[in-house]
């Protein structure tokens, strides 16, 4: 049995940064399914909101209007307690990471440049080029060199062990020797981010299949705003890699079938930057309505403005990826788009601090619900959700631990949890049915992306209910193909399609009894925000019947909701 005192899962920024905050005070550890820099925090391109007003045309900034254009950007589900914290955290932990070492863009006179993003009006997110996660993400990771965490790589989170109200460790498969590990704690973090390979046409990395955040809700882990799904306005057409956001922050247009910078429509203010759910909702409509470039289902992100030189100092790494995967050098020529989902806005229930409603059991980061990006997050808040939300659990963990007064308990609950998780893999295993779970696959991601996407209505989602339900019937007949031990990726995308599975159930019917649009939740049956009766969060709880959906009251101390207007 592995023992430490605090067991991170995830090694992305959310894992590292709170890693970094509890090692020096407590023995940390970190459990990854990848190297931390193969993590999918780097394939965050565009920025990190932070107020720092370095840019003259946000010289006025703060962290109450960055905390108010959350809220509103939030479409008011955010929690405006935790929006207000993370914004007022937000300059602090970018100089903290910049003199770690983090390279960002500069403006003429040396400071961190900002660019504009959606939902702010003037230049915000901070910068490194385009590839802004990844230099994060390796600033992080030196950082965790040079504080000695030890570090569990190969490692897929099978099962949490919870005991009464108190979290007592984790269960991992190890890829390499193909061999169940029990890991004891007295505290434990999920860092392990989002579910968007639940979706068809999503942006997120293989590993983002949300299947640690599934094992936690197997177990009793409340989860919340589950079927709020950010779909990303710019994914490459074909293979829905991410396009920045920043493209538009550096003055890239959307253009239809007949030339048109459409956004004048639908924001004629904020127009390609308005807010995520809006400019998905556009672009949709244009292909919906028969505009789409040569009536299909793409528009085009024009940067040939923006000059050969711009583009290559600021917009690089998109420039290599439309190159390679489209074959259009976006200095020449207009580059394919189409939505596609992006980011998971729900997650595991946690207060302002990370703290679930278990003893020893937090989250931070994308697969955490604190909840700061409500219905709609904007641009560049996530990678900072991540830092300020990392540091604080992994300061709170510490603090726990530190005053924890009953330590190494818990060890009978874990040895049965492993005697369970084995019995369940060895069954996986031994099954010979007739059913591929890689169809399955395919079948869960097209319903989530066609029945729960940019568009929804009830008829839509009951016909999604049933197909997760009919997949859930022909999971049970599945066959594990190769029975081998080592990196049996088969086995893994089997294990994981299961959580897959529940967390699409609780994101359909969450959407489903949510009868209003909001943000990134949006029918076609129920066209307006209604708060009288939908100002609440949605609290999904696993049963083997289906999730139970009860709710829970929005922080709205400070601003009354209005009319989002852009
Ligand atoms: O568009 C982007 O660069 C993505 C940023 C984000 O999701 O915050």
């Amino acid at each position: 049995m592995y023992y430490h005192k605090i067991l991170v899962i995830g090694g992305g920024l959310a894992g590292l940064r709170a890693a970094i905050e509890s090692a020096p005070r407590v023995d940390t550890a970190i459990i990854s399914q990848v190297h931390p820099v193969r993590s999918h925090s780097g394939a965050a391109q565009g920025g990190v909101n932070a107020s720092l007003a370095n840019n003259p045309q946000g010289a006025d900034d703060t962290w109450e209007k960055h905390g108010f254009d959350t809220i509103k950007g939030s479409d008011y589900l955010a929690d405006q307690d935790a929006a207000e914290l993370m914004t007022k955290e937000a300059p602090g932990c970018i100089y903290e990471i910049e003199h770690w070492g983090c390279p960002f863009s500069r403006t003429d006179v040396g400071k961190i440049a900002q660019r504009p993003f959606g939902g702010a009006g003037y230049p915000r997110t901070c910068f490194a080029a385009d590839k802004t996660g990844l230099y994060m993400l390796h600033t992080l990771w030196e950082r965790s060199v040079k504080l000695n965490v030890p570090l569990y790589e190969d490692r897929v989170l099978v099962d949490l062990v919870l005991e009464g109200d108190s979290c007592r460790g984790v269960i991992c498969w190890n890829l390499k020797t193909g061999e169940l590990e029990p890991f004891m704690a007295e505290a434990v973090i999920f860092a392990s981010g989002g579910s968007g390979q639940i979706y068809g046409r999503s942006t997120n990395a293989l590993i983002s299949s949300g299947s640690a955040l599934a094992a936690a809700f197997r177990r009793g882990v409340p989860l919340k705003d589950m079927e709020f799904i950010q779909f990303h306005p710019t994914s490459l057409l074909g293979t829905n890699i991410l396009m920045t956001e920043g493209a538009r922050g550096e003055g890239g247009y959307l253009i239809n079938s007949l030339g048109e910078r459409f956004m004048s429509k639908y924001a004629p203010k904020a127009m390609e930057l308005g807010p995520r759910d809006i400019v998905s909702r556009s672009i949709q409509t244009e292909i919906n309505e028969g505009r789409g470039i040569d009536g299909k289902d793409y528009v085009y992100l024009d940067l040939r403005h923006l000059g050969r030189e711009k583009i290559l100092e600021r917009l690089p790494g998109i420039r290599d990826l439309a190159i390679n995967f489209v074959g259009v050098d976006p200095i020449e020529k207009p580059v394919p788009i189409q939505p596609g989902q992006h980011y998971t806005m729900g997650g595991i229930d946690t207060d302002i601090h990370g703290a679930t409603k278990f003893k020893g059991l937090f989250a931070a980061g994308e697969c955490a619900c604190v909840s700061v990006h409500g219905a709609n997050r904007l641009g560049g808040n996530s990678l900072l959700d991540t830092v300020v939300f990392g540091k604080i659990s992994g300061r709170v963990a510490a603090d726990f631990v530190l005053a924890k007064k009953d330590q190494k308990q818990g060890e009978a609950a874990i040895m049965k949890c492993m005697r369970e998780t084995k019995e369940r893999i060895d069954g996986l295993l031994a099954r010979n049915g007739t059913e591929n779970h890689a169809d399955i696959r395919t079948e869960m991601k097209e319903t989530m992306f066609l029945k729960v996407g940019i568009f929804r209505t009830k008829s839509l989602m009951d016909e999604a209910l049933a197909k997760i339900k009919e997949l859930k019937e022909r999971y049970k007949a599945i066959t594990v193909q190769n029975k081998g031990k080592g990196y049996n990726v088969d086995l893994i995308r089997a294990l994981e399609l299961e959580g897959m599975l529940d967390v699409a159930e609780a994101i359909t019917i969450g959407a489903l009894k949510r009868e209003e649009s909001r943000g990134a939740h949006s029918r076609l049956d129920f066209k307006d925000r209604d708060d009288l009766k939908f100002l609440k969060h949605t609290i999904a709880t696993y049963t083997p019947f289906g999730p139970v959906i009860t709710y829970s009251p929005v922080d709205v101390s400070k601003y009354k909701p209005e009319a989002r207007r852009y």
